[in-house]
């Protein structure tokens, strides 16, 4: 029998899921309602009137759910914070019973062996924040996050130290404010947008900051999901290309926080529409990580185009799919390019796959199981290709797997099922699927079967 290890000992296996997304308990315990919570209000904001009222149920069924994850053998939960349960209008008074759960969540999976990555903004803003400052348009809304992240991290007492600032940039700010099919919903002019986007780089800038002033061993990243590349050949002008292609294109986001400001490419591009910068936004904006969080679904493929002006051609999304039962680009090499590409430019201490999964309308069969067949070929092309980029000695030291549970797909709702765990809405039973054990198997063995 084969025993060579496809990953090291020490690398940390689990999953991840969203306040919003999971939680449920939406208005219980004195929790305030959050911008996602007045914009599911919306005729058509999400598929079949779907609503986060109850969602998974997570914050009772916890414990249940701590004990799946013990039992596939995780090494780490990544979890978001309710901002709104912990501080109902934002800011102000704390609401005790709010942090409690946290700290009972953080505890129980202490208790199991697991690690609890904590997220403190997964995209659901308090409402009161929306409707006093407009949100993320305003720089009063950072500094009221970073109060929140500061007193969050006070209250929990070192129950955590692994954080990430904020999910995905373009998610919470370009769906939210520029084609509003996210909350707030909204459609701002260019100029406005991109200071959204500036507030977001400073929101994460102020939240490691603060971070690092309370939890002395803490560790922080964002967890970001850039638009990835694949260089069409592995010769040094494609991949260049495509390296290019990467700094250039996520410009306003990565690039920004990786160097430190925005590449002139940006500023030329948006002239009088750039966010107005103040003194001190970018030493905090790039201060060092001390690992680098990305969440990789697919990504495009570029070439070096000597004709072209920019001497790239970026190729529309490859949508060929090997999996057509499934709403998935399926793009295993995805995840090699991307972090080589990233680990060349700038050379991340280390990088986390805070994200990485797929969707399907998984159902039990006759004999209750949950025959993901899918998700496991997917899980098997992805897994091989970080792999793939660790023996290329890229710092790639966890994986943390999109979902842990079917949850509520934001504007999709609840009929595209992205977890190793299968849940029935109507009895909120949990029955780990096929996938759940392919990956228990990875863990125990290091292996991909
Ligand atoms: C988000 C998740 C989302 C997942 C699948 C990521 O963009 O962080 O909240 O459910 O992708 O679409």
């Amino acid at each position: 029998m084969n025993t060579r290890r496809d990953f090291p000992e020490n690398f940390i296996w689990g999953s991840a899921t969203s306040s919003y997304q999971v939680e449920g308990a939406a208005f219980e315990d004195g929790k305030g309602p959050s911008i996602w919570n007045e914009f599911e209000k919306g005729h058509t904001a999400i598929m079949d009137n779907g609503t986060g009222d109850v969602a998974c149920d997570q914050y009772h069924l916890y414990k249940r759910d701590v004990a799946i994850m013990r039992d596939i053998g995780f090494d780490a939960y990544r979890f978001s914070l309710a901002w709104s349960r912990i501080f109902p209008e934002g800011t102000g008074k704390m609401n005790p019973k709010g942090i409690d759960y946290y700290k009972r969540l953080c505890d129980e999976l202490l208790a199991n062996g697991i690690e609890p990555y904590i997220t403190f903004y997964h995209w659901d803003l308090p409402l009161a924040l929306q409707q006093k400052y407009g949100g993320w348009q305003s720089r009063e809304c950072v500094k009221y996050f970073a109060d929140y992240v500061a007193e969050t991290a006070k209250a929990l007492e070192g129950r955590c130290k692994n954080f990430f600032t904020v999910n995905e940039l373009l998610g919470c700010v370009d769906q939210g404010y520029l084609n509003g099919i996210c909350a707030p919903g909204l459609r701002l002019s260019k100029k406005e947008h991109n200071q959204v986007r500036h507030n977001m780089l400073l929101a994460h800038g102020m939240g490691l900051q603060v971070l690092r002033d309370i939890v002395p061993d803490a560790r922080v990243s964002l967890a970001e999901n850039p638009v990835f590349f694949t260089p069409v050949l592995d010769t040094p002008e494609h991949v260049d290309a495509a390296k290019r292609a990467f700094r250039e294109v996520n410009g306003h986001f990565l690039t920004a926080i990786m160097e430190g400001g925005y590449p002139d490419s940006y500023l030329e591009a948006e002239g009088a529409d750039a966010p107005i910068v103040q003194d001190g936004d970018f030493k905090l904006i790039s201060a060092p990580m001390d690992f680098l969080g990305l969440n990789i679904y697919y990504g495009k493929l570029v070439r070096y185009a000597p004709e072209s002006e920019k001497k790239y051609e970026i190729f529309n999304f490859d949508t060929s799919s090997e999996l057509p039962e499934c709403s998935v680009i399926f793009q295993p090499a995805v995840i090699y390019w991307g972090c080589r590409i990233i680990n060349e430019l700038w050379k991340p201490k280390e990088i986390i796959i805070s994200e990485n999964g797929l969707s399907n309308m998984d159902l039990p069969a006759a004999d209750g199981e949950v025959y993901d067949i899918f998700r496991i070929k997917y899980l098997r092309s992805y897994l091989e290709s970080m792999s793939r980029a660790i023996r290329d000695g890229i710092p790639i030291t966890g994986y943390l797997h999109w979902s842990f549970l079917d949850n509520l797909e934001w504007g999709s709702g609840y009929r595209r099922r992205f977890g190793l765990t299968f849940v029935n809405y109507r009895t909120l039973e949990r029955i780990p699927k096929l996938s759940a054990k392919f990956f228990k198997e990875l863990i125990r063995t290091g292996r991909i079967a």
